[in-house]
C-alpha cells in the first residue's frame, strides 16, 4: 500500500480576480484529503467500479502517471467538504499525483530527472518517459515525489475540469502548504517559487512565511450549498462580457489584495481583516455571494477581524479571521452554518506510507 495526503485551502484575498491575472493569497488549512493505493485485480475506487467520468481528476492523473500500469484499488478519505471552495478537488489531485508517483518511482539520468514535469525545465514540459539507457537509475518511494510536479499536474487537471480557466492558486497551495501568493510580477519581498502560464494569463507563484503570526484562527462556515467552481467562474466571465465596466471590481480586488499582503507581511492582523471584509464587498458586486453566505458573514462579523466568502462563492464557504474562534464558530452555527476551525498556514502534501513502493516498475 502507498498513501499520500494534501491539505485543503482557503483564499484570503483575490478569488475570481486571480483568474484574470490579479494578485491573490491562499493558506493551507488543517483539513486534508488522503489517497491510498493498492494493487488489485480490477480498477476500484472506494470499493466500487472506477468510472472515469465520475472521477475526472483521478482519470486525468492516471493517464499521465499510470498509463498502461496495473489496476489499482484507490481509497479516498478526508475531512474537506466537497464543492465548498476549500480546494477538495485540488487536494485530492495533489494527494493522488503524489501517491501515483511514489508508487511508480522516477527514472533518473546523471542524477537528473529523466521523466516527469518540472519547474526547472522550460515551460514545465513533460519529459519522457524516456527509453532506459545504460547507467540510468530509478528513484522509488517518497524521494521520487516532488511538490512542484504535483502542483503542475494538479493545475493541468483543474484547468481541464474548469473548462480551461483555472489559476494555479489551489494547486500550488495544496501542494506546498503554508501561505501562497500569486501575482502578475515577481514580488521582491516574497519567496518566488515559479511562473505558471495558461492560455494568455501568467502568474508568478510565491510562498510567504507566516510563522510569527500567532493567536489568530480561521473559522470556516459552510452553507452546505454545493456550488461548482466551473459554474461560478463561467458566471463571472459572462458578467464581464456583458458589463465590461465590471473589470473595475476585478482590478480593485487586486489593489485590496496587495494591501492585504503588505499587512500580512507586517503581521498586522487587524488590517488583514479589514482588507478581507473589503474584498468580500467587491465579490458581492461581482454576483458571487448569496443570501446564505451573507447571513453567516453577518453572524460572524461582530467577533471577527474580517469576514468574506472564500473560493468560488454562490454557496460553499465563508471565512472569519478571529482571535476568538469558539465564539465566532458558535455564532456561525447559530445562523445555520457548519464550522471548521483551522490555523492559518498548515503543512503541504506528504507521503504517509511508501513501504510497499514501487507498486509498478514501468522502467523494467
Ligand atoms: C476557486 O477556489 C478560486 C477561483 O478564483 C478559481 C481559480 O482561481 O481557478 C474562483
Amino acid at each position: 500500500m502507498v498513501q499520500a495526503s494534501a491539505p485543503g485551502k482557503c483564499i484570503l484575498f483575490g478569488e475570481h480576480a486571480v483568474v484574470y491575472g490579479q494578485p491573490a493569497v491562499a493558506v493551507a488549512i488543517d483539513q486534508r484529503m488522503s489517497v491510498k493505493l493498492k494493487l488489485n485485480s480490477d480498477w476500484r475506487i472506494d470499493g466500487m467500479a472506477f468510472h472515469p467520468d465520475r472521477h475526472p481528476h483521478v482519470e486525468a492523473l492516471k493517464q499521465r502517471l499510470w498509463d498502461s500500469g496495473p489496476p489499482l484499488s484507490i481509497k479516498i478519505t478526508g475531512d474537506i467538504p466537497p464543492a465548498s471552495g476549500l480546494g477538495s478537488s485540488a487536494a485530492l489531485s495533489v494527494a493522488a499525483s503524489a501517491a501515483l508517483r511514489c508508487a511508480r518511482g522516477r527514472q533518473l539520468r546523471d542524477d537528473d530527472w529523466a521523466e516527469g514535469w518540472t519547474a526547472a525545465r522550460p515551460n514545465n514540459v513533460y519529459n519522457g518517459p524516456w527509453d532506459v539507457e545504460k547507467g540510468d537509475s530509478v528513484e522509488y518511494g517518497e524521494s521520487s515525489v516532488d511538490e512542484d510536479e504535483c502542483a503542475i499536474l494538479t493545475h493541468a487537471v483543474e484547468a481541464y475540469a474548469q473548462g480551461g480557466r483555472a489559476s494555479p492558486m489551489d494547486s500550488s497551495t495544496c501542494a506546498h502548504g503554508g501561505c501562497i501568493v500569486l501575482s502578475d510580477k515577481v514580488e521582491e519581498n516574497l519567496n518566488w517559487l515559479y511562473s505558471r502560464q495558461l492560455n494568455d494569463v501568467s502568474w508568478e507563484v510565491h510562498s510567504v512565511s507566516l510563522e510569527n503570526i500567532e493567536d489568530v484562527w480561521l473559522v470556516i462556515g459552510s452553507t452546505g450549498i454545493h456550488a461548482p467552481t466551473s459554474e461560478q467562474v463561467a458566471k463571472v466571465a459572462k458578467l464581464l462580457e456583458k458589463q465590461p465596466e465590471k473589470m473595475r471590481e476585478i482590478e480593485t480586488i487586486g489593489i485590496v489584495a496587495r494591501r492585504g499582503i503588505a499587512a500580512l507581511m507586517r503581521g498586522e492582523m487587524e488590517a488583514v481583516g479589514r482588507a478581507m471584509s473589503e474584498n468580500h464587498l467587491l465579490l458581492r458586486s461581482l454576483g458571487v455571494s448569496c443570501p446564505e453566505l451573507e447571513s453567516l458573514i453577518s453572524a460572524a462579523a461582530p467577533t471577527s477581524l474580517g469576514v468574506k466568502l472564500t473560493g468560488a462563492g454562490g454557496g460553499g464557504c465563508m471565512i472569519a479571521l478571529t482571535r476568538d474562534p469558539k465564539t465566532t464558530s458558535e455564532a456561525i452555527e447559530l445562523a445555520g452554518g457548519r464550522t471548521l476551525i483551522s490555523r492559518l498556514a498548515s503543512a503541504g502534501m506528504s507521503v504517509d506510507d511508501d513501504k510497499e513502493s514501487p507498486l509498478w516498475k514501468p522502467h523494467e
